[in-house]
């Protein structure tokens, strides 16, 4: 497995690997890599020749008061999680070798986001859109792979290659989850063992409105309203909760089963968590 800090460097190898005729995938991610990462790299894998995976904890997309210092960082843990995934290259650039100081070039999707996780941390996707779009430029991928755990950051980064005439395929994996239901995050480390309980209510909701939609529940109100009593019981304030078109984003009043989400967003003191379901 290579590694690479140098955007030229990985960049010359890519070409590379593009020239001798084979799929380039990319896997990007901000390190403490977990079983949802590895899930990532394994589905690439699985559609490319060649697996990119880039660790790089963007400055950009965090906010003044956000977690960026405390981010936990496991680089010798990552590059050795990698190797055993059978990643063929691993980029860890710094934050100079990714922006220079006089950095004035921002990618901006306006639309898809602005509300949700948009709302509550502004310029997030401004940093997330801009870094993906560096790492697209440098790697050259044919196909990149995200999580569902972060759905509305799928759905902007998907906007922004539509726009953009980005040529790369943008997949979607499902989001894994412990034994008991948790989403896997790298930000469960900053729970206790009564958060980690207490959050288990924001996978509950889902499982719910997912049950209640099988049943034949259409109502977006009354799914909404069920989800925000389940965690607001177990402490954890919504930041929002809604049924979603799932392409556009867009609020629904009623379900359109197959083609709906459920986002949400809860806070704890100083905790915050993000889930999601397809309905
Ligand atoms: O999902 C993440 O870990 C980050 O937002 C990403 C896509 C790697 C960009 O920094």
């Amino acid at each position: 497995m290579k590694t690479f800090t140098s955007p030229a460097e990985l960049h010359a190898w890519s070409r590379e690997q593009k020239r001798l005729g084979r799929v380039v995938g990319l896997v990007p991610t901000m390190g403490c890599l977990h079983e949802g990462h590895l899930s990532l790299i394994r589905e690439a894998r699985g559609r490319c020749d060649v697996v990119v995976v880039s660790i790089f904890v963007n400055p950009a997309q965090f906010g003044p008061s956000e977690d960026y210092d405390a981010y936990p960082r496991r680089e010798q843990d990552d590059l050795a999680l990698c190797e055993g995934e059978g990643a063929d290259a691993v980029f860890l650039p710094s934050p100079a070798d990714m922006y220079p100081p006089d950095a004035s070039t921002w990618v901006e999707e306006t639309v898809l986001a602005k509300g949700y996780c948009g709302a509550q941390r502004p310029g997030h996707f401004r940093g997330v859109c801009t870094v993906v779009a560096k790492l697209f430029n440098i790697v050259g991928p044919d196909v990149a792979v995200f999580g569902q755990k972060d759905f509305q950051q799928v759905a902007v980064i998907r906007r922004m290659v539509r726009d953009l005439n980005f040529p790369i395929e943008i997949v979607r994996a499902p989001i894994v989850r412990d034994a008991d239901g948790l989403a896997k995050s790298s930000r469960n480390a900053y729970l206790t063992p009564e958060d980690r309980t207490s959050a288990l209510s924001l996978s509950r909701a889902l499982a719910t409105a997912r049950a209640a939609v099988a049943s034949g529940e259409r109502s977006a109100a009354t799914l909404e309203a069920a989800a925000r009593a389940e965690t607001t019981a177990a402490g954890w304030v919504p930041d929002y909760v809604n049924v979603v078109d799932s392409e556009t984003l867009m609020p629904l009043q009623e379900v359109l089963p197959g083609a709906s989400a459920m986002l949400i967003a809860c806070r704890k003191g100083n905790l915050r968590l993000i889930d999601n379901t397809l309905l």
